[in-house]
């Protein structure tokens, strides 16, 4: 079977777990702490504060925003601009915060916003651009990077799908918005199987994600002291500052991010190898689809994407048909235009008029796995398949 995602744990995973049953510390401790700064080691960046999930990392992320006082709250500026096309938890915190989400289009092959669109939507009640690099993609990042300079936006890098990428630049993939968030869901690059990072240079939104992590009490003073009863230990020990959530990881998930963490050049280059191969098979159908537009040795191939186009384009039942019967599995891109999904009904949000290219991706597109063992056997069932699929249409 071609699976859409297969598990990267070694010995090394199951010594780290052990360590931690045998220090009897299960909660967060120091194995969390120790990731979180292998973790900004990586990055180059001053704080990372890890959570349960990618989805609880969006939500620090968030409410830090909404609450710092460098990046001020004002309800008359309140609107962040998004991709159509992205994860159901890179939009509900904004919404949960009290942020307008306006939903732009993707360019068609980066899957990512483009510029054009940022600039075609952007006004004077717009305060922040939540930038989604997708399936390990990060084209586009610094161009709106420099547009939330130019116009004193903050930038938040839902990074979920791309750790270990880079930019045009060479810069790595979570190390340029004023916030970055990361996943280690077991489909993800790095998995602690459940849990996620927030990473920021500034201070005061990382002391407010580790209250917001942890109740939004003052004890985790690791990226700074937010108690205001500094001298009395006793009342400090119960302070709360923000109203937060507990989305706290565990001892196990830092200790096994860790040995992830030291294992990741192998498994960049294991990704690597296989999205070459992915296209160079996938150029003798480029009459027929279009893949996704990112560098082989910049992009972390977080999967495949596929848009049927010309006489490919409206078969893509057909075609899943024939992928299940070579027992390769399949998914949508990401969410399709999320923009169509019920939820929308609950949302504080705007939807762009113009989401051709999200609703191409929804409805010609689809996206089989990549991971870090070598897919050399199910890329060439992946050929088979695809060719018998153009010869019956
Ligand atoms: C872009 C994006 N953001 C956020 C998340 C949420 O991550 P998690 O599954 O760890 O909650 C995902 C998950 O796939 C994602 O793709």
């Amino acid at each position: 079977m071609y699976a859409l995602a297969s598990d990267s744990w070694d010995q090394e995973e199951i010594t780290a777990i052990n360590r931690v049953i045998a220090s009897g510390q299960y909660t967060l401790g120091k194995e969390v702490s120790s990731f979180e700064d292998a973790f900004s080691s990586f990055l180059g960046k001053s704080h990372s504060v890890m959570t349960n999930s990618g989805s609880s990392a969006n939500l620090v992320a968030t409410f830090a925003l909404r609450y710092s006082e460098c990046f001020k709250f004002n309800e008359n500026r309140n609107v962040v601009l998004v991709p159509a096309v992205s994860w159901s938890t890179t939009y509900f915190p904004l919404h949960q915060a009290g942020y307008k989400i306006r939903f732009l289009d993707v360019n068609l092959l980066t899957h990512n916003l483009s510029l054009e669109a940022v600039i075609k939507n952007y006004d004077e009640t717009v305060c922040g651009i939540c930038f989604v690099s997708l399936l390990g993609n990060t084209k586009g990042l610094e161009k709106i990077k420099g547009f939330c300079e130019e116009n004193s936006l903050w930038l938040m890098e839902d990074n979920c799908e791309s750790f270990g990428a880079q930019t045009q630049t060479g810069k790595l993939a979570g190390s340029v918005g004023d916030i970055s968030t990361h996943s280690f869901f077991f489909s993800h690059h790095l998995q602690t199987m459940e849990g996620g990072m927030a990473t920021t240079n500034n201070t005061e939104l990382a002391m407010i994600a580790r209250s917001m992590r942890a109740h939004g009490w003052t004890r985790d003073k690791k990226s700074g002291d937010l108690s205001k009863f500094e001298k009395n230990s006793f009342k400090s020990s119960f302070e709360f500052v923000y109203p937060g959530f507990c989305v706290r990881p565990i001892e196990f998930m830092g200790a096994v991010g860790k040995a992830q963490l030291s294992k990741w050049d192998g498994m960049l280059s294991a990704r690597q190898k296989n999205a070459s191969l992915f296209k160079s098979i996938l150029k003798q159908f480029s009459n027929f689809i279009d893949i996704q537009d990112a560098d082989i040795d910049r992009s972390s191939w977080f999967g495949f994407s596929m848009i049927l186009k010309n006489k490919a384009y409206n078969h893509r039942d057909k075609l899943l048909n024939i992928l299940d019967k070579f027992d390769i599995q399949v998914r949508p891109i990401v969410t399709g235009n999320f923009t169509n999904q019920p939820v929308m009904q609950f949302l504080n949000a705007e939807v762009s008029p113009n989401l051709v290219n999200s609703d191409i991706i929804e409805n010609q597109g689809l996206f089989v796995g990549n991971d870090c063992t070598d897919l050399n056997q199910e890329l060439a069932s992946l050929e088979r398949a695809i060719g018998t699929f153009i010869r019956d249409l």
